[in-house]
């Protein structure tokens, strides 16, 4: 039995445990993450009996190491494994140089230790099917390769905003070199790259057409632009069609001049794909029990060593290319910072303790709270239309008066009990800190879901009685309901509140508002300024009492795609 770690606990690394458990022969016993809360959620959800946050301590634990963390970390994880006689098999883009490709194949094979470069679709069963449907010559001699790999990807993750490792080519390019190396070589030329550049100097997408001596390939990766995901190998009496997803091939179609005449074929492919490449390891770590490391590797189905190492070299003379690039400044000092629903993390939502604790922080823009209605027609300072999440009680907000709503109980930090303020209480605790410090308050109307008819001017009169007209800002995710802010008060400032910033633009110009309010989720990833306040939200973070890991400051980024003002559960962290 062989004793598997895991590095790394993201997405990939979920489909590879039960992938993993098809396989005989291995077994996996213990999963690493620096973040050790990380390590051991993924241990508990995945039934692994260890769970380790210092890769060092996986020595002696696991024979063979499956390697998912970031690209830019694969090298020098692999090494040390490796260095102690670990068995890898590593995510793709196995290193980001020819060198350390080089360097790492030579550790194994000094170590006697399987190195796979983990690209799937090179060791599925309809991939191969292709390889031996290209060399059987009934295209002919092939001179063409084109691969495609998109998927639109949120402007808050980690492949768009890691300005140095992120962007399409590194993401997908592996992919698309697969079938190229595989069937035209690696005695390419110089080729010709064109790239479409986020804001953040990563590529949305990328066109890159290779050359050879008598054959040309082109590759498109994009994660800002989407294209027909297909594999064409063009051969002089014919082509092969692999429809997309061609990457998980489950299709294939060979086409000859005459129309009429093509041939269908089915692949198989079971689960997510990722069985075959781990079974081809531990197929490898068992082979060399009996043959020497040469003998092994060189028969290897799947990518060989020399072809990771030529990948690894287009991955280096891509970032090299990239590097020309400008790089965006990001002048965090610039950036507001709001309180969403107050010190949401440190204290419940939408409370006076949560507000008082935000409006105290040194240099805070202001805070952030949401707006329902009860049945006698009073504001009162609430998230959800019901009380259920919140409070002790049960039910809609607008069943309740204002006289019963506000016997509900919060349960607050240590041991306080919280109820439910109205907005005239909010707006009383917040006069001092408004007038003396300039804060502001920004009041989304939740009026999307039940509409509550005549909202809008009972906000605008509560705010004028309190004085505090120049520092509010209102907001909403019900467009008109801001276009109706604005024909009562004219001089009142509004903000349109969507996921998209598309939508919130769509809203602004329609309803004449004064500022954008979208999600970090759904930024335009090609655009850097909007000439307007933009006040994001969305950061994933915990709100008080929720079992969520907080990443750091993970708001601040998004300035580059224009965020002027972030509105964060938070915003201790951002001050401090
Ligand atoms: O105003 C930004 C943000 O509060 C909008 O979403 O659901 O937290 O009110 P939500
Ligand atoms: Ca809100």
């Amino acid at each position: 039995m062989i004793r598997l770690g895991i590095i790394g606990t993201g997405r990939i690394a979920k489909r590879f445990v039960p992938e993993a458990r098809t396989i005989d022969n291995i077994e996996i016993t213990v999963v690493c993450n620096p973040h050790i809360e990380s390590a051991h959620r993924f241990a508990e959800e995945n039934n692994i009996s260890e769970y380790i946050g210092d890769i060092q301590n996986i020595i002696g634990k696991a024979d063979a190491v499956y390697i998912a963390t970031p690209h830019e970390t694969h090298y020098a994880y692999a090494k040390l494994l490796l260095s102690n006689g670990i068995h890898v098999l590593c995510e793709k883009p196995m290193t980001f140089s020819e060198r350390e490709a080089r360097e790492l194949f030579q550790i194994a094979k000094e170590k006697e230790c399987i190195l796979m470069e983990g690209i799937k679709t090179a060791y599925c069963p309809g991939f191969q099917q292709i390889l031996e449907f290209a060399k059987s010559g009934r295209i002919g001699e092939i001179h063409d390769v084109e691969a495609c790999f998109t998927r639109l990807y949120s402007s808050n993750t980690r492949e768009i905003w890691n300005q140095r490792y992120g962007g399409s080519f590194t993401e997908f390019g592996t992919y698309t070199l697969l079938p190229i190396v595989k069937l035209l070589g690696k005695n390419n030329r110089q080729g010709f790259v064109w790239s479409l550049p986020c804001i953040t100097g990563v590529d949305a997408y990328t066109k890159n057409i290779i050359e050879y001596e008598d054959a040309v390939a082109t590759i498109k990766t994009g994660l800002g632009v989407k294209s027909e995901g297909q594999l064409i190998i063009a051969g002089t009496k014919g082509y092969i069609l692999v429809p997309s997803p061609w990457w998980l091939t489950r299709k294939i179609e060979i086409h000859y001049e005459d129309s009429n005449n093509v041939e269908y074929y089915d692949a198989v492919f079971e689960g997510q794909g990722l069985r075959y490449e781990i079974g081809v390891f531990v197929e490898k770590i068992l082979g060399l029990r009996i043959m020497n490391w040469n003998e092994v590797m060189n028969q290897m189905i799947g990518v060989t060593p020399s072809e990771s190492i030529w990948m690894a070299k287009q991955m280096e003379d891509f970032l090299a290319h990239r590097t020309e690039w400008k790089q965006p400044y990001l002048d965090k000092k610039k950036m507001k910072i709001w309180g969403h629903r107050g010190c949401s993390m440190g204290y419940p939502e939408n409370t006076l303790s949560a507000f008082r604790a935000a409006a105290e922080l040194e240099g805070i823009a202001g805070i952030e709270l949401d707006v329902q209605l009860t049945k006698d027609g009073e504001v009162v300072v609430i998230h959800d239309e019901r009380v259920d999440r919140t409070t002790n009680g049960t039910g809609a907000v607008i069943d309740y008066t204002l006289n019963e709503i506000q016997k509900l109980t919060i349960q607050g930090k240590d041991g306080q009990i919280e109820y439910i303020p109205t907005l005239r209480e909010v707006l009383e605790l917040m006069k001092p800190f408004c007038l003396e410090r300039g804060e502001k308050i920004n009041i989304e109307l939740k009026n999307s879901v039940v509409r509550y008819e005549g909202m809008e001017q009972k906000v605008l009169d509560i705010v004028d009685e309190s004085g505090l007209g120049d520092y509010v800002l209102y907001s909403s995710f019900l467009h008109e309901s801001m276009g109706l802010i604005k024909e009562l008060c004219p001089a009142a400032q509004t903000g349109i509140l969507a996921v998209s910033i598309h939508d919130c633009l769509k809203g602004a110009e329609k309803y004449h508002a004064d500022a954008l309010h979208p999600c970090v989720k759904a930024l335009d990833i090609l655009k850097g300024e909007y000439h307007v306040p933009v006040r994001a939200w969305g950061g994933d973070e915990p709100l008080f009492g929720q079992n969520v890991e907080l990443k750091e400051k993970n708001m601040e980024r998004y300035q580059v795609f224009g965020v002027t003002e972030i509105i964060t559960n938070v915003p201790e962290l951002y001050l401090n």
